[in-house]
């Protein structure tokens, strides 16, 4: 269709109205209105509706655009439909003539599509089928639960799947970069004689599968098999039964996390049906992501084992980058879920998993003092500075007390030795000079960027800052604003952009932050970035905060007394005021000496 049909059908768009039509709340705001974003969730409305330039585009996650674009991300349809629904949105004829792109992925996502159903069949019709319902049986699955999640059965035959898709057709190139089909020595089938589970991606095409054994011969062969990385299956992508717990995750406003999916199968058996899992990899940020789409509570209920409380821990930090309120369960006797449902069943599961829900401080500080033996002094010192370091990131000070009350009582120590002792972590978190001059800017930063910095430590302090509002602030407190003497070389302070940019948002968003910065801090802004991608810095590191404001600090002490000292023995400065800076000098040398003292 020529361009001037589908401009005329843009222009005769009212995109507010459009807009509400999905059942968004708009404000108005000026010019434009402002509502909470469709396309991920969001607490503080950064959609942005603009019926001048005809835009419905989201500042936090990049969503929408033009109508059309708009259209095609709130339905998941492509270009061609969108034209078509916006043209019967606004009452205009449209027909198009247009035929239809298929989708590239369209030929793998029938080759997954055929090796489920073939699994199935073989699952439901076949000797060996029986083996394998058996075996579920044993496990506590139903017949329905089964179908539910399409279970099926690879056979022990090499080539049995590879003559089926060859019989329909499928290019053998096809077949191998589905990841399904093998080509050494001939083809033949990837997975041989397991338990086949179907993985679907976020829209619900089939992807691949996991696949265990159960007829447990072979003790050298791994308990699972997944789908190799291919061109449809990402294993940092994939979430098991998504495509299942989607709407469900929406209603129940909650995900739950779980390491395997035989738990998952067995939180679906007990009516939690917002229940998904990695594919034997740990969760990673951009598996968060996507779940951040659909709602901001997460609950992660692993192993209840060493392995599983270890995966706990790193499974809490990506969640909490990301922006999740994190709670978990911690099963007793290193339970997983499937084995507690086996154990005492689905409703006695249910129960426990819903009354032992806890946030992540109080399960990071009962995993902590776990099994612990308080009488022997280094794991007592251990245990204290691993609970003071999860405190010192805590903000609220009434929180901070009961812990330390707890901490005492749990080490049977007095809360005054107890809290004595947290002063002293914290007057020690405050200053810690030496590691400092080990950051010398040109060791993780290029020449180019070294010019924005006048200290890898602002750099550091940036980058932390971005985390979240909550150490944005702490960060902006911390330093206040005495620092006269250290000129950032940009207008401003990098940490103060930042805390200035919370000051309007509560989550950060590259793009709106770019949009805030004067044009020269805009530059740099980007080279830095990629830089930063190529350092080793972390996103987080509690301790390193407190060095980083501790070295700004000094570093203005010296840059002011610099000033200072250029000061007096200019020509043009009085006696009187030579005397005054004198002075200043002095105390400053005294303050900065107070500093390093506290170590
Ligand atoms: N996993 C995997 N590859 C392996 C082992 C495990 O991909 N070799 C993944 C699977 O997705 C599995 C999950 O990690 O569901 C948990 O593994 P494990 O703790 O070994 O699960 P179990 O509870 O022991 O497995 P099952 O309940 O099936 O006996
Ligand atoms: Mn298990």
């Amino acid at each position: 269709m020529a361009t001037d049909d589908i401009k005329q059908i843009i222009d005769a768009t009212d995109i507010v109205a459009l807009v509400s039509s999905y059942n968004i709340k708009l404000d108005k705001q000026g010019k434009n209105y402002k509502g909470l974003c469709p396309f991920h969730h969001e607490d503080t409305p950064s959609f942005l509706v603009s019926p001048e330039k005809k835009l419905a585009h989201c500042f936090g996650c990049g969503g929408g655009g033009d109508p059309i674009k708009f259209i095609m991300q709130i339905e998941n349809i492509d270009f061609q439909d969108a034209i078509i629904k916006l043209a019967e949105f606004n009452g205009i004829e449209y027909k198009s003539n247009y035929h239809k792109k298929e989708n590239p992925n369209k030929k793998y996502y029938d080759i997954v599509k055929m090796a489920i159903n073939f699994y199935r069949a073989n699952y439901e019709k076949t000797e060996y089928g029986l083996e394998a319902r058996d075996y579920l049986l044993k496990r506590g699955l139903t017949d329905e639960v089964i179908k539910d999640f399409n279970i099926g059965l690879a056979p022990k035959q090499r080539d049995s799947l590879y003559e089926v898709l060859r019989d329909s057709n499928f290019l053998e190139l096809d077949m191998v970069d589905s990841g399904l089909i093998n080509n050494e020595n001939g083809y033949h089938d990837f997975f041989i004689g397991r338990i086949m589970f179907p993985i679907y991606d976020e829209q619900g095409n089939p992807i691949g599968f996991s696949a265990r054994i159960f007829d447990n011969k072979d003790k050298n062969q791994p308990k699972y098999i997944n789908s190799k990385e291919s061109m449809i299956y990402h294993k940092s992508e994939v979430l098991f039964n998504f495509q299942n717990a989607k709407g469900e995750i929406m209603k129940m406003k909650r995900v739950i996390l779980h390491e395997g999916q035989m738990d998952v199968i067995a939180s679906y058996k007990s009516g939690m049906k917002e229940a998904i899992c990695t594919m034997g990899t740990a969760l990673s940020i951009t598996q968060a992501r996507i779940l951040y789409k659909y709602t901001n509570n997460a609950i992660i209920c692993y192993d209840g084992d060493k392995a599983g409380i270890k995966a706990s821990l790193k499974a809490i930090k990506i969640f909490k980058q990301v922006g999740f309120n994190v709670r978990l369960v911690l099963l007793p006797d290193g339970m997983d879920p499937d084995e507690y449902v086996l154990k005492y069943g689905i409703d006695k599961y249910k129960e426990y998993f819903e009354s032992n829900l806890i946030d992540e401080i109080e399960y990071q500080y009962l995993v902590t003092i776990m099994n612990k033996d308080f009488s022997d002094n280094i794991v007592f010192k251990e245990v204290c500075n691993q609970i003071f370091n999860l405190l010192f990131a805590e903000r609220s000070e009434s929180i901070k007390e009961s812990y330390l009350k707890r901490l005492a009582k749990d080490t049977n120590t007095s809360y005054d030795a107890i809290r004595f002792d947290y002063n002293s972590f914290i007057g020690n978190q405050n200053v810690n000079v030496d590691f400092i001059d080990d950051y010398e800017p040109n060791e993780i930063v290029p020449e180019t960027i070294k010019e924005v910095w006048n200290s890898i430590a602002e750099l550091r302090l940036f980058i932390y800052a971005k985390g979240s509002k909550a150490t944005a602030i702490y960060i902006d407190q911390t330093l206040g604003d005495d620092l006269n003497g250290f000129k950032p070389k940009t207008a401003n302070l990098w940490t103060k952009l930042v805390y200035e940019y919370y000051m309007n948002f509560d989550k950060f968003d590259e793009g709106l932050f770019v949009k805030m910065l004067s044009a020269e801090e805009a530059c740099y802004y980007t080279e830095m970035m990629e830089a930063v991608s190529k350092s080793n810095i972390e996103p987080y590191n509690q301790e390193d905060i407190q060095n980083c404001i501790s070295k700004i600090k000094l570093l203005s002490c010296d840059a002011k007394n610099e000033e200072l000292k250029r000061k007096i023995s200019s020509n043009n400065t009085s006696k009187e005021k030579q005397f005054e800076y004198a002075n200043d000098v002095f105390q400053n040398k005294k303050k900065k000496l107070q500093m390093s003292k506290k170590k």
